[in-house]
């Protein structure tokens, strides 16, 4: 056997199913202090720290088809425009005229191929340039070059868009560097997003994240929807610099979504017999499966709200059974979150009670405590308050 990324995967999982006690060397985790997900401190550092220094999802290129298409990345209290530009570039600018700060788009997506605001009618160039003032002879001063759209950040990965509000931040490209590894050459950027969907919960974000990395609770949870389908024992999981994480666990046979496997066969063995599943940090996870598969992802929209975004990822197609087949899709991934969904907000409650001052992991549970040693480093450790911490435990295991 060489030792490509597949056989590599083979081999781990048939040590990881012969694994009898705790892997050896392997660091046992601390507890998680429960404040995490209850103190207004910590959200506040989350916000000012790794929210508006992360790289975060905003989209997929066949949400924006042809010049002038754009959508509204409406998260953490901010509106940014992502559009495809006249000369067919992606960018991203915050969703504020410099007027007097009217929103100048108010539908989540469509066609505009010059920003016109709807208050006083400036108008900016498809690349954020200020072209028009009415009544212009009433600026005296108005210096037009220094007036254009505020820009952010806006890199685009296998066909993935993604933002980032600091402008110091490693290029996109290096910050997934691991998917090249954990991916191969799978086309993300020839798929289409079929439905984005919305779910609010009531619960912190991390509450709800954490339940989709891990496979523990899955054969409790998802006895008839899952389970039957993956082989839970042989979980395998790998953490990557920067927060990242990837889990393949065997696949029994058939796949969860039942559908004519054809672009399963063509994309190789490694995701024919695994489900492959990406955490990418902070809050977008992906179980890769070549029929097609949910792209999630979870915001804060206040200590005890969330909401998660499920895009369904497709193959091109537009055929009235085509259309069938991916409703049929979303309506299958709704319902199995909706397994785990109604645990949250009781989870939350729990939490906010004070009662369980920590939460103890275990092995199979190492992605969650990889992403909350992220979190501190974004904040700078010395920045959090002491009980509030988590200990660095992990840097030294990744696979990269
Ligand atoms: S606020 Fe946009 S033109 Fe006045
Ligand atoms: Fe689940």
């Amino acid at each position: 056997m060489n030792d490509s990324p597949v056989n590599k995967i083979y081999t781990a999982i048939t040590e990881e199913k012969a694994r009898t006690s705790y892997p050896e060397g392997f660091p046992h985790l601390p507890e998680v202090p429960v404040g995490r997900y209850t103190e207004p401190e910590f959200y506040q550092l989350e916000m000012e720290h790794m929210w508006k220094k992360s790289w975060l999802h905003a989209g997929h290129i066949s949400e924006l088809p042809k010049e002038g298409s754009y959508k509204l990345f409406e998260q953490l209290g901010l509106s940014i425009i992502v559009s495809r530009g006249l000369d067919g570039q992606i960018r991203a600018f915050h969703n504020i005229c410099r007027h007097r700060g009217s929103a100048l788009l108010l539908e989540k997506t469509g066609t505009a191929r010059r920003f016109v605001c709807p208050y006083h009618a400036w108008g900016y160039t498809s690349d954020g340039k200020l072209q028009t003032v009415p009544e212009e002879r009433n600026f005296p001063c108005l210096d037009k070059e220094n007036r254009g759209l505020l820009p952010v950040r806006c890199e685009v990965v296998r066909g993935m868009i993604y933002i980032n509000l600091n402008d110091d931040a490693v290029p996109l490209a290096e910050y997934l560097a691991f998917e090249g590894i954990e991916l191969g050459d799978f086309p993300l950027e020839d798929m289409v997003v079929k439905h984005e969907v919305h779910v609010e919960m009531d619960c912190n974000w991390k509450t709800a994240l954490d339940n989709f990395l891990e496979i523990y609770h899955v054969p409790v949870v998802h006895t008839k929807s899952i389970a039957p389908y993956l082989d839970a024992q042989s979980n395998i999981i790998d953490l990557y610099r920067h927060g990242h994480a990837r889990l393949a666990t065997a696949k029994r046979g058939a796949t969860i979504f039942q559908a004519n496997t054809d672009a399963a066969d063509s994309l190789g063995p490694l995701f024919k017999d695994h489900n492959i599943a990406l955490l990418r940090f902070p809050n977008t996870f992906s179980a890769i499966d070549p029929v097609g598969f949910a792209w999630q992802t979870w915001w804060p929209m206040g200590l005890n709200k969330s909401v998660m975004v499920v895009s369904v990822m497709g193959w091109q197609g537009d055929s009235e059974e085509d259309r069938a087949f991916w409703e049929g899709m979303k309506q299958q991934i709704l319902a199995i979150a909706k397994e785990d969904q109604h645990l949250f907000a009781p989870l939350q409650r729990s939490l906010n009670t004070g009662l369980l001052p920590n939460m103890v992991l275990g092995y199979q549970e190492r992605v969650l405590y990889w992403y909350q040693e992220q979190i501190d480093r974004h904040i700078g450790v010395e920045n959090i308050p002491e009980h509030l911490r988590v200990k660095q435990v992990l840097a030294d295991h990744t696979s990269d």
